[in-house]
């Protein structure tokens, strides 16, 4: 069994994790560069990220790895998907999908695996999945590094999805996670306020 720590460790233990919660921010993909995580944090990282509310326990969600080598293949798979949908797409845009993949030393894309199910609705399945990358976005920036959560075209196109990412037909990129060391500070943005979000409900 866990000891319980003494009061002031404790005390010292929630401000540290909600300084942790306080501070997230993302970095923009192209400010991050290596060193990414080693195999031990990643691990960490992973369980974090799986540790997520999840209704009938489907675990609808998986994770692919682009790092390496992978990552320059995968940026000329997206430059060439980019010029078939758009043979006039110019330079700024295939270079900025070029660093989306080869800037970061590491980039998770996360799945949902959304087929049928008699009882629990694809929006709650859904959302387990988007809780996977938050909590990746989360664990990275606790393991020292920046993240940043990216969409764009290539998460709804499904030739890419399916030919080159391998997604099934039942499942939806949630999103990339790209993850590695700021080479900038990112600067803050304002934050919704939280007084005018909270209300007090009444019958
Ligand atoms: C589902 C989702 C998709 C996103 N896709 C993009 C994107 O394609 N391009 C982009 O610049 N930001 C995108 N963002 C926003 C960034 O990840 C990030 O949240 C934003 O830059 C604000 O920074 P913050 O996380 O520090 O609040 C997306 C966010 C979410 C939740």
């Amino acid at each position: 069994m866990q000891r319980l720590p003494c009061r002031g460790s404790l005390i010292i233990l929630i401000m540290l994790t909600l300084t942790t919660l306080h501070s997230r921010r993302s970095t923009p993909t192209r400010q991050l560069a290596a060193p990414g995580p080693d195999a031990t944090q990643l691990q960490r990282m992973l369980e974090a990220a799986v540790r997520v509310p999840d209704h009938g326990k489907r675990v609808p969600f998986r994770l692919l790895r682009i790092a390496g080598d992978a990552r320059e293949a995968l940026a000329n798979a997206a430059q060439a998907r980019q010029l078939e949908l758009d043979p006039l797409a110019g330079e700024a845009v295939l270079e900025k999908l070029r660093t989306r993949f080869t800037a970061p030393p590491l980039t998770l894309a996360v799945v949902a695996i959304l087929g049928e199910d008699s009882k629990i609705p694809v929006s709650e399945r859904f959302s387990s999945a988007a809780c996977v990358a938050f909590q990746l976005l989360q664990a990275a920036q606790a393991e020292g590094f920046a993240a940043q959560w990216l969409t764009g075209w290539l998460a709804y196109d499904r030739p890419f999805l399916e030919h080159t990412l391998g997604l099934s037909e039942h499942e939806q990129l949630i999103g990339t996670i790209a993850v590695g060391t700021p080479t900038l500070e990112a600067p803050e943005r304002e934050r919704p306020d939280v007084a005018a979000l909270l209300q007090d409900w009444a019958p």
